[in-house]
């Protein structure tokens, strides 16, 4: 083992490989579920580099962990307590490689962070629209590798919709060069959507090509009470057939959720939410103008009061009162884990099975948990609700999640299957659904990506105990 930390010392430089001093913020997850022990952290800064790694490590036998931003919600890029994983970090490769304007795509490497992407996009006049709480932390190369998704996907699709081309370095240490900006491209299977959401089991992301969009002309960001889930579904309806791909973001939060915000982080003044048991917060976008954007958004408003679908609405006079609506609502992670350790659950259900879902689940919960308490928030938009449990008031957590969690996901689970849905609609799956999946996954399905991870990492040697067990 020290003679790979010595040789990978030669090859990337003594100070790019870390076995000293505090190393938590790569050996601990973002949740704070788990904290491992690396062998070294190895953060090289090249490509040739990246490869030169898994080489080295794989001729050892070693295994690796490859980490952009270890902000995750599903321990898939920390080490296990074995201190024999050498943890890669990606974040040394952050450079913007090259903007093509008239393709409308940039091509950039993976440990950029989202949110330099975003700004680096809007300098050149384009809008890049992959958007997360996160985003001042988590990398390109770890959105990719979790299919990452967000408040933007209702108009522009999940990080996969948004990728063009990919390089990575393969498990044998070599280097695909598939940094194509093609939007067609038929010639054989579609390496780039294997790698995509691959959560570092497959391959190692290097760099990638991404979509670029016009800038909208207006953004317009509404907040609004709504009576019930139906009603929310039923405003997402009137939201689309009003404002067409203006919609932009469409995000649901139930009081309870709002409450923990506003407990945790008083100066945010939460809107609206004392008096109802659901808000919902709305984006349109406008190519036209922002009196454009006011119009409509005026009109649907009205309708949905109208139609009893909102008892009462918001709508952000300037851009700073939009980013503190925002602010609000991507302050839920943070205040729920302010409050302690939970249970989190990130599922998607069709959109019309939503309210069901909700009202049966809720049922089931309360039945089996007294006093539990649901942090139900997320992208009503796409059909992905972040499902989530709270110790029940001045209960211990820990034991709370020692004596509970396996149960609670059984109940929620199984009701996301009754409904045809997805355990995992964005987060992926990592070390804490590694188990459940084998359950809800389709046993055709499971096979081929047994067979396809055993293809591509025949010694199982990259990111084990991730995703897919290989023995
Ligand atoms: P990491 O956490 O470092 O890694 C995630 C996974 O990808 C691991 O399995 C890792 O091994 C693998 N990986 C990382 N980089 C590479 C690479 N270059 N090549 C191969 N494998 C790699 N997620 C959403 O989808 N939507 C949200 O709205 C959202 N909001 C969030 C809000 C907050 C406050 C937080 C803390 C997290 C949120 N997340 C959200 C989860 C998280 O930010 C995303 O999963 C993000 O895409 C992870 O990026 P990262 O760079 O931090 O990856
Ligand atoms: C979000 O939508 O805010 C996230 O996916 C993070 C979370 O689930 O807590
Ligand atoms: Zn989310």
């Amino acid at each position: 083992m020290t003679a790979l930390i010595d040789q990978l010392r030669q090859l990337i430089g003594a100070s790019h490989v870390l076995t000293d001093g505090d190393l938590s913020a790569y050996e601990q997850d973002w949740r704070k579920r788990s904290h491992g022990k690396a062998l070294c952290v190895a953060r090289p800064g090249s490509t040739a580099d990246v490869a030169a790694v898994v080489k080295a490590c794989v001729a050892a036998g070693v295994s690796i962990v490859p980490q952009g931003g270890n902000t995750g919600m599903v321990v898939g890029s920390t080490p296990d307590t074995s201190g024999t994983q050498v943890v890669l970090s990606l974040q040394r490769l952050n450079a913007v490689r090259a903007i093509d304007p008239g393709n409308s795509t940039v091509t950039v490497e993976a440990g950029c962070i989202l949110q330099q992407l975003q700004q680096t996009a809007e300098q050149a006049g384009f809008l890049f629209p992959l958007s997360l709480g996160a985003e001042g932390s988590c990398t390109i190369g770890g959105n990719l590798s979790t299919n990452a998704g967000g408040t933007q996907v209702v108009r522009y699709g999940n990080a996969r919709e948004l990728c063009l081309g990919l390089e990575v370095v393969t498990a044998d240490g070599e280097i695909w060069h598939g940094l194509s900006g093609l939007r067609k491209d038929n010639t054989g299977y579609d390496l780039r959507d294997l790698f995509v959401g691959s959560e570092g089991t497959l391959g190692v992301i290097t760099a990638a090509t991404m979509k670029l969009f016009p800038l909208p002309a207006a953004s317009l960001t509404a907040w609004a009470a709504v009576p019930s889930m139906e009603q929310a579904v039923e405003l997402l309806g009137l939201a689309h057939r009003y404002l067409g791909a203006g919609l932009t973001g469409f995000e649901v939060m139930n009081q309870f959720a709002l409450s923990l915000v506003d407990r945790h982080f008083p100066h945010l003044r939460v809107p609206l939410f004392r008096d109802t048991p659901w808000c919902v917060l709305l984006e349109n976008s406008d190519s036209e103008s922002e009196a454009h954007a006011r119009t409509r958004f005026e009109a649907l408003l009205e309708e949905a009061m109208d139609q009893g679908l909102v008892t009462d609405a918001v709508v952000a006079e300037s851009l700073s009162q939009a980013r503190n609506l925002w602010h609000i609502r991507e302050s839920i992670t943070l205040a729920q884990a302010e409050e302690g350790l939970n249970i989190k659950h990130d599922i998607s259900v069709p959109i019309s099975a939503i309210p069901a879902f909700v009202k049966e689940t809720d049922a089931l919960l309360a039945q089996h948990i007294p006093g539990v308490r649901m942090v139900d928030f997320g992208h009503l938009g796409d059909g992905n609700l972040h499902y989530n449990v709270q110790t029940p008031e001045g209960g211990d957590a820990a034991a709370f999640l020692r004596q509970y969690e396996p149960q609670v996901n059984k109940i929620v689970y199984d009701a996301v299957s009754r409904h045809g849905g997805s355990i995992s609609a964005e987060h992926g799956v990592g070390s804490l659904k590694i188990d459940s999946l084998p359950k809800y996954k389709d046993p055709v399905a499971l096979g081929l990506m047994s067979r396809i991870k055993h293809a591509l990492d025949p010694q199982g040697l990259l990111n084990p105990g991730r995703v897919i067990r290989t023995h």
